[in-house]
């Protein structure tokens, strides 16, 4: 006979325990143990899926290669060129950041391509769903909403038999088998697990929406990430209409991709060109404003990073980043003082980066340094350059990968002058119509500008 015992699961690592403790001891989290009752039947609940016997790899039957296109550029690019039949796709973000609204045009996309979609809330009625859907304009007959029972859904799932299914969201679906409350460790981690199954039998692809946790990752047991194959991060700033999509993982195309999206009335709106809304706009007459190049996946965008240096009120003086690595801005300070000798131990210092975007690559470290040094000599860079270069500990400035791309950018949006690293001055060759300026120290850099 069945025996029911309950276990504390902790709700942000999955680490089980039979007693109740305060404070988690897998991720010494507090107060993150809940009860959860399970019925211990004998038999691993993953027990009624197929048993398969080994196969030999070269008889096994080749998946369907074509991707699923979702016609949104900017989407099937950070999919690696689109969906594959049968894979599980985590998107995750803050709440308000648009999943829903991404999710719900792709439907619209896809259903006009005469795929069928289902889509299933269990956060909005589905009154609320077809309010969003007349304002994002999605007319399709194809499309079909219901709730949060999982074995519901699996039902709707086999009769339908939809080309892509939808889960808005992971957290919020249930199983009533199990006692536990939605949104619980084992609830989300069984619910996953059954419906990308059920995705991997019918060949259907599955998008889960996750949310996200204070600290900004997706809510839940890290089970969750491993279990798909693509998990997708939406970031952006509060106050910004913009949005990135992000890929962090992906089986089937490279991750570091990002898509860029603006959020509109009528729903999120693809930017195509990247550079142009991150440069501030303006004519930059003030110092302390360089522009730098940084790859993301396969494009390289132009950002504007702005340094505020100024004489520090208190003893301690204040450094402040956004959108930057704090511990290499520090770094960037360390190597102005010792080896250019500007002396910032009596300033504090400001750096941003304009759009909310975030720049965590090398190359940027010249464009940093720079910035930081005009700021300090209240000179301006000039407005139609730009600085490439990855600054070591000894003031040296050393070449960077991808140069042709970062160029090529600069050279479509206008740019006239560069300052790049000597090592990369056999690559500079290849583009005309920027002036170059090589230098192999940061002194150099700093001379060729103030
Ligand atoms: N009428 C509207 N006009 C413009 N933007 C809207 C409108 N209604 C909602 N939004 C935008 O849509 C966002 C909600 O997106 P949603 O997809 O529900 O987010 P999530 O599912 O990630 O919580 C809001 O933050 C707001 O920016
Ligand atoms: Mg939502």
């Amino acid at each position: 006979m069945a025996k029911t015992s309950s276990v504390y699961v902790c709700q942000q690592c999955g680490w089980k325990t039979n007693r109740w403790m305060g404070k988690c001891a897998g991720c010494d989290e507090w107060d993150s143990l809940v009860e959860e009752k399970y019925e211990s039947t004998g038999t691993h609940t993953l027990a009624k899926f197929d048993i398969e016997n080994p196969t030999c790899i070269l008889d096994i039957k080749p998946v369907n290669k074509l991707r699923i296109k979702t016609n949104i550029e900017e989407f099937d690019r950070i999919l690696g060129g689109g969906l594959v039949a049968g894979s599980a796709v985590l998107i995750g973000g803050t709440p308000g950041i648009g999943k829903s609204t991404i999710l719900l045009q792709v439907c619209q996309k896809f259903s006009e391509h005469g795929g069928l979609s289902l889509y299933v809330t269990g956060e909005e009625s589905t009154a609320q769903i077809k309010l969003r859907a007349d304002r994002l304009c999605v007319l399709s007959k194809k499309f079909f909403g219901c709730r949060n029972n999982l074995n519901v859904i699996l039902e709707h799932i086999g009769k339908l038999n939809p080309k892509l299914v939808i889960i808005d969201s992971i957290q919020t679906m249930f199983k009533p088998d199990l006692e536990s409350s939605p949104g619980t460790v084992s609830q989300v981690r069984q619910c996953a697990n059954e419906l990308i199954y059920m995705s991997k039998r019918t060949e259907s692809s599955i998008f889960l929406i996750g949310h996200v946790t204070k600290q900004g990752i997706i809510a839940g047991p890290k089970v969750l990430e491993h279990l798909v194959d693509t998990v997708l991060y939406f970031e952006g700033e509060k106050f910004m209409s913009f949005r990135i999509l992000r890929a962090v993982k992906n089986r089937f195309g490279p991750t570091n991709e990002i898509g860029i999206f603006e959020m509109c009335k009528n729903g999120l709106r693809e930017v195509k060109n990247p550079s142009e809304i991150f440069l501030s706009g303006t004519q930059r007459l003030t110092s302390g404003s360089a522009i730098i190049s940084c790859i993301e996946g396969t494009r390289a965008l132009l950002v504007e990073v702005q340094a505020l240096v100024t004489r520090s009120n208190f003893g301690i003086p204040e450094r402040k980043v956004s959108g930057v690595d704090y511990n290499r801005v520090a770094m960037i300070i360390a190597v102005l003082e010792k080896r250019t000798g500007l002396l910032l131990g009596g300033h504090d210092v400001f750096v941003n980066v304009v759009g909310g975007v975030k720049v965590d690559e090398p190359a940027a470290d010249l464009g940093i340094a720079i910035a930081i040094a005009s700021s300090f000599k209240d000179k301006a860079i000039p407005s139609d350059m730009i600085v490439i270069g990855e600054l070591g500990l000894g003031g040296e400035v050393r070449g960077v990968s991808q140069f042709d791309g970062r160029l090529k950018e600069a050279e479509r949006l206008g740019f006239k002058n560069a300052i790049i690293p000597k090592d990369n001055t056999r690559d500079a060759s290849r583009v005309k119509s920027l002036k170059m300026n090589e230098v192999s120290s940061l002194v150099e850099a700093i001379d060729k500008i103030c």
